[in-house]
């Protein structure tokens, strides 16, 4: 029998799950078949049926401790790793990352409302978004949940309550600090043009604004440069930039007690990718931070930072059931699976890639046979693989995809009417549900049928 070298295969990474293609506790049974968090994934799959998101909770916990640990190593005054709760909100992981110590960041009364119910104290909590409702504005002060000042619009507004309560407001302001780096563009958001943030040029007219109020009170700066990136550089610069900033505050006699660089590690999701380690990126920005504190004799602010990604994205997979073929000779296969598009928009939105396997079968043993992967919506370009190598794949077998953790489950959609998959918790072979399955009924509710048309028919 032929075994190809396969990405399961490859040395695991304990420290840094970021680093692995799979989940760190992935492993294959003596009769070959895939195991994570120690349970069978065609046990799972006939119990809870697929599509079906899973999320390993060991690797979870390890990438939270993986940044707190190098936050401690490297940066001697206070630090707080965030979760950005947008790579995957639900009451589970606001839960887990609060039992872990992390805060956590929101950009909408949906996200924050999750975190409250999760149990992350108000305080660790930020509330981000470059068009915050009123009410979104209002909750958050009400709640004492740090409010990241994205633009004028929110800057008014808070100065308004401040004055209305007669009470003062700690704020700190988003900004973009004009660096490039190299990701997709949807994903680049430290540029100059840039939808959220303060241009850097504007700040010395917001911080003598900020000065001219009567209650807001400066306190910390935030900014966040883009979103899976490899490089190291754009963060280093982006340590220098904020230190720079805090100067220019002083200035105008804003004393920055936090600094937030926000997230934007990046995760392998195939073989060619190399990101650096939790360990590496915390390094950097810590160094970078500190030396240029020491460099202009000011006093130390809280580090915080925002990952998302590589918190979660290793720590999921999505299990689908392979249905229809469609070979059209000398051109390609189309293999057909249950999800697609709506449970994963990535591929059609980012062109992003994954890595896949067959649950059983899955070091491909005996691979000859290349495949297109399509998902079921009525969509062209629901496709969730170009072309991958699976060997003897027919109707009914399982095919898991890897890195499905973040912006997944998140940005699922209900396209063409299709409930949104399952989501399990695996660890120790025990699996437990923590997003119940919709059923098509559940999209209903929201229909509305004005009487007049009930009476018509
Ligand atoms: N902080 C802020 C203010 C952000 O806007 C983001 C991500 C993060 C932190 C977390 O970044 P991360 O560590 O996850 O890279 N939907 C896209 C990603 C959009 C990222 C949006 N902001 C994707 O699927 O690739």
């Amino acid at each position: 029998m032929e075994e190809k070298k396969s990405f399961l295969k490859q040395n695991i990474d304990f420290d840094s799950p970021n680093k692995n293609i799979v989940p760190i506790t992935t492993s294959i049974s003596s009769d070959g078949k895939l195991y994570v968090g120690g349970c069978s994934i065609e046990e799972l799959v006939k119990k809870y049926d697929s599509p079906l998101y899973i999320l390993d909770e060991i690797t979870l916990r390890k990438s939270c401790r993986a940044y707190k640990k190098a936050l401690e190593k490297y940066y001697p005054g206070e630090s707080l790793p965030i979760y950005a709760s947008k790579a995957n909100s639900s009451i589970f992981m606001s839960n887990l990352v609060a039992s872990e110590g992390l805060g956590l960041d929101a950009v909408s009364e949906g996200e924050l409302l999750t975190a409250l119910k999760g149990g992350v104290p108000n305080e660790k909590i930020v509330f981000h978004g470059n068009n915050k409702s009123d009410k979104e504005i209002e909750f958050a002060v009400r709640n004492n949940i740090n409010v990241i000042v994205d633009n004028d619009y929110d800057l008014e507004r808070l100065e308004e309550i401040s004055n209305s309560s007669n009470r003062d407001l700690e704020i700190m302001i988003r900004f973009t600090p004009g660096i490039e780096c190299h990701t997709h563009e949807y994903i680049r958001t430290g540029s100059f043009d840039s939808k959220f943030g303060f241009g850097i040029e504007y700040l010395n007219t917001l911080f003598q604004r900020i000065s001219n109020t009567k209650h807001l009170k400066l306190n910390g700066l935030h900014a966040h440069i883009g979103s899976q990136i490899f490089e190291l550089d754009p963060h280093k610069d982006l340590g220098e930039i904020m230190v720079s900033v805090i100067l220019d505050a002083k200035k105008y006699g804003h004393y920055i007690k936090k600094l937030n660089v926000g997230g934007g590690l990046g995760i392998k999701y195939i073989e060619d990718d190399d990101p650096p380690s939790i360990d590496e990126w915390v390094r950097t920005i810590s160094n970078s931070v500190l030396k240029a504190c020491e460099k202009h004799n000011l006093d130390l602010p809280t580090l915080l930072c925002e990952p998302g990604r590589s918190i979660v994205s290793t720590a999921g997979i999505t299990i689908y059931k392979v249905g229809a073929f469609k070979k059209i000779p000398g051109i390609r296969t189309y293999l057909s699976v249950d999800g697609g598009m709506s449970d994963n928009p990535r591929p059609i939105t980012y062109q992003s890639s994954y890595s896949a396997c067959l649950v059983s079968n899955p070091f491909n043993i005996n691979s000859k046979n290349k495949f297109t992967i399509a998902g079921k919506h009525c969509e062209s370009g629901d496709v969730l693989f170009k072309e991958i190598e699976l060997a003897n794949c027919k109707t009914g077998d399982l095919i898991c995809v890897f890195g499905t953790g973040a912006y997944n489950n998140s940005m699922s959609s209900n396209y063409n009417r299709i409930p949104r998959p399952a989501a399990l918790l695996v660890c120790d072979g025990e699996a437990e549900i923590i997003q119940k399955r919709e059923s098509p009924l559940d999209l209903l509710k929201y229909d509305v049928l004005p009487d007049r048309f009930i009476k018509q028919n």
